[in-house]
């Protein structure tokens, strides 16, 4: 007989339907399973054998038969240790020791040598799968139960009926109609619930208020950033407390994040989603691969780990060029493309670039107090590096000069941070209103045509615009780069009109000084 169970296949954040057929015939006594799979699948016979020992069946070594296990499609590689429940299921029905109906059902887990079901990574990827392909119900271990619901949470979509459970014996007992096993359930207000607790508020930095003033731009528009100035005046930790003044993420960004996040096994343990904008900082010794992503099984990447949030490259010159140069297709698509031997996936990757710079290798070229004690030829080589296809993707430039004293006594402001992450999220808010028939959320992701529909100035800051491109001080890219940062300003205070005051301030973020 031949049993045929449903299961599913990591695809980058995509998955696929992998179909498990077991064949229990006539025949030389053995157990194989065929269908391109990882060491991972050839151990899965160990377990599975164990599993099915545990509850007191007859594993395939026992049978006098010739056991196949077939996973199709045969040419998509399949990696991991999911498919463990569904061979054990599907041995189980072809050696007619177990009888249920496995249409509709999506069978996922791994297990242990003692029957119990262990979690498994992407599983809010494969509950939209079912969602998409008709699937009733989802079968799969327990841990995973409340990721998977969220897809049920999701308005005029069909619901699925997701079932979690703790081992074996307590599947074949609900799949036999002789055991319930309640339906998982996520409470949506848990997704509105801010968890987080920021480490650094805007209040307790000191002085440098254009900086602080670029940030919050920033973050209402997603605009990339360089932040440039000598060493110790707070560039590092600038950078860090923008999480503090991000918005919350929409529930569709929610679901994107988690998906993002369970794949790469990342998911906070207490809780099954991600509603927290990601802040990464990766060391500038990193690797290309763990910067965009790929390898065996292909993973998510830094730039993937930080979509819909920040990606934070302090000593921003001494990443390697080749590192630095493979970040360039993925900032301009929005999303990292990684070839695998038959197929193609991508992973998305939009996010918000803070890089932070000396301006030169001792950190005080331009400095007004002290001296640089660079040559011009290490300034030169170290500003090469920062001119590239990165420093064209920037909106904002923002120069961090060093501390007065009047500054460093000046007192905290607590709650800064709460205040301005407000009024973001209203900057926020006006852009999906203005976008929501363009496909894109934030300022930052407009293209010309986007830019001439939305930006439009009057007369006098044309005058101005003229001007600073006619003096060769603002560059073709830069001119549509003022003009996006201009709508972002105007967002923040509510206003559909872009005035002149407007135009001036994102010009100030232009001037690159030092
Ligand atoms: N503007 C500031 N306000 C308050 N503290 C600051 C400020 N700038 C620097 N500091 C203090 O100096 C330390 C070093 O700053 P850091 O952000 O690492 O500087 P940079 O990255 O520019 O070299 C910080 O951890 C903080 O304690
Ligand atoms: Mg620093």
């Amino acid at each position: 007989m031949v049993a045929k169970i449903f299961s599913a296949a990591l695809k980058g954040l995509e998955s696929q339907v992998i179909e498990v057929e077991v064949a229990c015939n006539k025949g030389l006594r053995s157990f194989n399973i065929v269908g391109l799979g990882d060491k991972a699948i050839t151990e899965s016979k160990e377990r599975v054998s164990q599993a099915i020992k545990s509850i007191k069946l007859s594993p395939p070594q026992a049978q006098a038969k010739r056991i196949l296990v077939n996973l199709a499609p045969a040419d998509l590689k399949k990696e991991g240790s999911l498919y463990d429940l569904a061979i054990a299921l599907g041995y189980l029905l072809a050696s007619k020791q177990v009888r249920f109906n496995p249409q509709g059902k999506l069978i996922l887990g791994e297990l242990a040598l003692d029957g119990s079901l262990k979690p498994i990574k992407g599983v809010l990827s494969f509950s939209f799968l079912a969602q998409k392909e008709g699937f009733g119900e989802i079968i799969l271990p327990k841990e995973n139960a409340k990721e998977a619901g969220l897809v049920n949470l999701q308005e005029r979509q069909r619901k699925i009926k997701i079932i979690g459970a703790e081992n074996l014996a307590e599947v074949i007992s609900y799949l036999e109609g002789k055991k319930e096993i309640p339906e998982s359930k996520v409470d949506p207000q848990q997704l509105k619930r801010n968890f987080q607790k920021f480490e650094i508020d805007f209040g307790w930095i000191k002085g440098q208020l254009h900086t602080k003033r670029g940030l919050e731009i920033a973050a209402a528009g997603a605009h990339n950033v360089l932040l440039q100035g000598p060493p110790g005046t707070g560039k590092t930790l600038l950078a860090k407390a923008i999480v503090s003044i991000l918005p919350q993420p929409s529930f569709e960004e929610i679901l994107e994040l988690t998906k993002i996040y369970s794949i790469a096994g990342l998911l906070p343990k207490e809780r099954p989603f991600l509603n927290q904008r990601p802040f990464r900082a990766p060391h500038h010794t990193s690797s290309e691969v763990s910067l965009i992503g790929g390898g065996s099984p292909p993973k998510p990447g830094e730039i993937t780990l930080a979509h819909r949030g920040i990606l934070f490259l302090d000593e921003f010159p001494e990443f390697h060029r080749d590192v630095l140069e493979s970040l360039r297709q993925p900032i301009e698509e929005g999303e990292i493309a990684i070839q695998r031997a038959k197929y193609i996936l991508t992973f998305p990757a939009k996010f918000t670039l803070i890089a932070a710079a000396n301006p030169c290798p001792c950190g005080y070229f331009g400095d007004p107090e002290k001296e640089c004690t660079c040559t011009a030829s290490q300034i030169a080589s170290y500003r090469r590096k920062l001119s590239g296809p990165l420093i064209d993707r920037i909106d904002i430039f923002c120069w961090v000069p060093s501390l007065k004293y009047s500054d460093l006594i000046s007192p905290d402001k607590e709650g800064q941070s709460q205040e301005i992450r407000k009024k973001v999220g209203r900057a926020r808010e006006i852009q999906r209103e203005r976008f929501k028939k363009e496909g894109i959320l934030t300022n930052s992701e407009m293209k010309i045509p986007q830019i001439k529909k939305y930006c439009q100035i009057d007369s006098s800051s044309q005058n101005i615009l003229r001007k600073y491109v006619d003096k060769g001080l603002l560059s073709a890219r830069g001119y549509h780069r003022v003009l996006k940062v201009a709508r972002t300003i105007a967002d923040l205070e509510g206003r559909e009109k872009i005035l002149t005051d407007d135009i001036s301030e994102a010009l100030s973020y232009r001037l690159r000084e030092g």
